[in-house]
């Protein structure tokens, strides 16, 4: 139940971006259940989403990119600590997509980020992770 939730609020953003690229009507990226505006995290949760980024669990490899500080590499991957998002508002919500698709048309960096970090996380794992890149500017 939980799983086709994340699907649904997941392909409201995604199929809905593609559905209006073909000119389909489409609902509200709003409308979709996105669980993910909830951003109070259990420390559980937090410490999960702090070993897969450093690769202490689920063969989470975004440190090897962002840093152990997840403060950067030049050329490589941007600082996610900072006021400055690239790619969206650093909510939540923008966190946990852009990990599950990665980012294939990078804007300062000179190789995509794979989808997940190019690990296979579940849902949840994506979840605990963001929340973990969510807190380093906002849990303090
Ligand atoms: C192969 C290197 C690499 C790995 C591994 C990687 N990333 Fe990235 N990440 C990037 C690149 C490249 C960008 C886009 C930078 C650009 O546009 O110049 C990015 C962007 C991001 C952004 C958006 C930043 C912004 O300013 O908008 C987030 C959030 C993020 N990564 C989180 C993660 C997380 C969490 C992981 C691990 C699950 C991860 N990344 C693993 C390379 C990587």
């Amino acid at each position: 139940m939980r799983r086709t939730l994340m699907l649904l609020a997941m392909s409201g953003g995604v199929l809905g971006a593609v559905g209006a690229s073909m000119g389909h009507p489409v609902p509200s990226p709003r409308a979709a259940p996105v669980a993910a505006a909830d951003t109070t995290f259990s420390p559980a949760t937090l410490a999960l989403g702090d070993s897969i980024f450093h690769g202490r669990a689920a063969g989470g490899m975004c440190f090897t990119c962002h840093g152990p500080a997840a403060k950067g590499t030049p050329g490589l991957a941007p600082d996610l600590t900072d006021a400055q998002w690239l790619h969206g508002d650093g909510s939540y919500a923008f966190i946990v997509k852009t990990v599950t698709n990665g980012v294939p048309k990078p804007i300062q960096a000179m190789a995509p980020m794979p989808p997940k970090g190019g690990a296979k996380l579940t849902p949840d794992q994506v979840a605990a992770v963001a929340a973990f890149v969510y807190s380093l500017r906002n849990a303090r």
